[in-house]
């Protein structure tokens, strides 16, 4: 059965299939979720949305998403995307939380990540360390886009200050 599923702000939306993932709804649609996530697996939290719209569509969270999401972002109807599930048909908003805004409100995800490196095998300090590797590029690129509209800003407010102070100096001069 369809579900049609919008991400916000993004506006991107779409039909995907009962019995599909959120994650793969957006990926399937180009929706920016779960960027920095390599696994899918609950152990990144890139992938928290909140549900504005059809939370009773989906799968109740699990004992993943009740680890990483405190008891009143489940109560706001917070989810993880790679864990949630559509399971009823009709209509789903989805508002994306940038990463760091979801590490703001829940810090003890990223703190999660590195308690027990010590104590992982090898091939998981591995696949740990691609994952931040991958959650440090995902934020220089975001720094990246940030920075040239600073700057644009910046510059404009100085010119806009310039031509105000030169047009009060003429008109000082003209008195
Ligand atoms: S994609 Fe990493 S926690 Fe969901």
């Amino acid at each position: 059965m369809p579900v049609t599923i919008t991400f916000e702000p993004s506006g991107v939306t779409g039909v995907v299939a009962t019995g599909t993932y959120l994650i793969d709804a957006a990926k399937r649609l180009g929706a920016p979720v779960g960027a920095g996530c390599m696994r899918g697996k609950g152990a990144c939290a890139s992938c928290v949305v909140q549900v504005a719209a059809g939370a009773d569509l989906l799968s109740p969270p699990g004992t993943i998403e009740e680890s990483f999401l405190t008891p009143e972002q489940l109560q706001q109807s917070y989810r993880l995307a790679c864990h949630a599930k559509l399971e009823g048909d009709g209509d789903v908003v989805l508002r994306v939380v940038r990463r760091s805004a979801a590490d703001q409100e829940n810090p003890h995800v990223y703190r999660d990540l590195t308690k027990d490196f010590n104590n992982l095998p090898l091939q998981k300090k591995i696949s740990t360390l691609l994952q931040l590797e991958a959650i440090t590029v995902s934020e220089a690129m975001n720094a990246a886009i940030d920075k040239p509209l600073a700057f644009g800003a910046k510059t404009f407010d100085k010119w806009t200050n310039r031509a105000r102070s030169s047009a009060r100096s003429k008109e000082n001069q003209k008195k």
